[in-house]
């Protein structure tokens, strides 16, 4: 077989911006905000924010290394490091964990361009908030519409991953992101300026120990591994296409702090204005839809914003969603050794495929249910809850008890040609405290 180079982020700033561009996300801008509202504020983002320093900016150094050392897929990957261990088996869970959030992920996508395309004609301004409320319902439960909005955001998402990583991933990132990060400070500012905001900075800043329970801690995990892309190897394979000149710690510190970063602003964004015109913060999944147009049809120069803020939902969704199919695509490319023309064009299909059933979940399906939860949010729960941080013990384990000790601070210190500090602390959180504490977390929650 002919030996190709392999495709992969040709500079820096590509590689940090296509990465933050996987963190940043649905996550950030319309799961966050209803997060942090049902969980009681400040206190959830306290523990929010010591899980996602404390332990996620570690594994996202290990997801990483592993990805640049294996210089493949979340299967090859395992392998190439140690062909022994039988971790590449996860490599196919996370394949399939990839699959199915993007299943779910591009509905909601789906739902963002509909929104998108609603607010460039105008027609969201002065709807009454019942009115709103009833919009996303009929849009959310329709027989067809779901569908084909699923089928479109499917289909821009495979367009840019069959340009491959260089022509296709990177260059997206490099023009998308840094309107993402413009828009969404306008943003904040517009809505931190709004009479009545303090009610809200109250809400998001202030500390109410009591509210911290195992359910905070619990969801606060969720959401920092989701809001993060770790532990399907996502990273792993953004990780495969850096280059070997790049500082892992000092990327991943970069990617943790943009990532939070842009959470924190959606939610000064989103949750002062929520105060500000007395709606509940516990909106749950609708909170963006139904009540922002509400808002926005409120405050002078509300329409404009509200293209804005569709756009930018937009954009952060799709850059995620890239990240998720690329993860699969990789693994077919590599493995399975097709083209990544087919391997794009097969595996989209299949995830659409599967993603109708999420589509339909508020409507047609809307009667079939396990554990109380229709198909989106069953989806969604054993995503997020359940394979990201199982998936994450996996990495830790791999990481610090198979791959060898000087191998790991070779990767990390680039052959010993840079410094890198407080590698004692990083061993301790992944080889112990990563493991204990997520199973802990996941076997108190189960269980108890
Ligand atoms: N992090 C993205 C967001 O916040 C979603 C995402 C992309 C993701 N890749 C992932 C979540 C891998 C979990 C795992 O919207």
């Amino acid at each position: 077989m002919e030996t190709k180079k392999r495709d992969g982020f040709n500079s820096r700033i590509g590689a940090l911006l296509a990465i933050i561009g996987s963190a940043v996300g649905l996550g950030n801008l319309w799961r966050f905000p209803y997060v942090v509202g049902e969980n009681g504020g400040g206190a959830f983002i306290l523990v929010y924010l010591i899980i996602a320093f404390g332990l996620c900016t570690p594994l996202m150094m290990t997801e990483l290394l592993i990805g640049r050392r294996g210089k493949s897929n979340v299967v090859g990957a395992f392998k190439a490091i140690d062909s022994k261990s039988k971790f590449y088996y996860s490599g196919y869970i996370f394949v399939l964990a990839s699959f199915l959030i993007l299943s779910f992920y591009s509905v909601v996508g789906g739902w963002v361009l509909h929104y998108l395309g609603e607010s460039l004609t105008f027609s969201l301004s002065n709807l009454s908030s019942e009115d709103l409320t009833l919009h996303f319902k009929n849009l959310v439960s329709a027989p067809v519409r779901p569908l084909l909005l699923h089928f479109l955001f499917m289909f821009l998402t495979a367009s840019v991953v069959i340009f491959g990583i260089e022509k296709g991933i990177e260059k997206m990132s490099k023009i998308f992101m840094p309107i993402l990060f413009i828009f969404i400070v306008v943003l904040a500012i517009r809505s931190l300026t709004l009479p009545g905001a303090g009610q809200g900075l109250n809400f998001l800043f202030n500390i109410d120990f009591s509210k911290i329970t195992m359910n905070t801690v619990f969801e606060a995990l969720g959401q920092s591994f989701f809001s993060l892309s770790l532990g399907i190897g996502c990273i792993i394979t953004y990780g495969s296409y850096m280059r070997s000149e790049e500082n892992i710690m000092k990327s991943s510190i970069v990617v943790v702090s943009s990532d939070i970063l842009f959470a924190l602003i959606a939610g000064l964004a989103i949750i002062p204005a929520v105060f500000a015109f007395n709606f509940e913060p516990a909106a749950g999944p609708g909170l963006v839809f139904i009540v922002l147009p509400q808002i926005f049809s409120q405050i002078a120069g509300g329409s404009v914003f509200q293209i804005i803020f569709f756009f930018i939902l937009f954009i952060a969704a799709i850059t995620s969603s890239i990240s998720l199919l690329e993860t699969v695509v990789a693994y077919v490319v590599e493995e399975l050794k097709i083209t990544r023309r087919k391997a794009t064009i097969y595996t989209s299909i299949i995830i659409t495929i599967v993603g109708c059933f999420c589509a339909l979940s508020e409507g047609a399906l809307a009667d079939f249910k396990l554990f109380g939860l229709n198909f989106f949010s069953l989806v969604e729960t054993l995503a997020s809850n359940i394979l990201l941080p199982v998936g994450s013990i996996f990495i830790a384990i791999f990481a610090s008890w198979v791959m060898k000790k000087e191998d790991v601070v070779e990767e990390l210190s680039n052959y010993g040609t840079i410094k890198v500090k407080n590698l004692g602390y990083y061993f301790v959180i992944v080889k112990f405290v990563a493991p204990i504490a997520i199973s802990f977390i996941l076997i108190k929650y189960l269980l108890f």
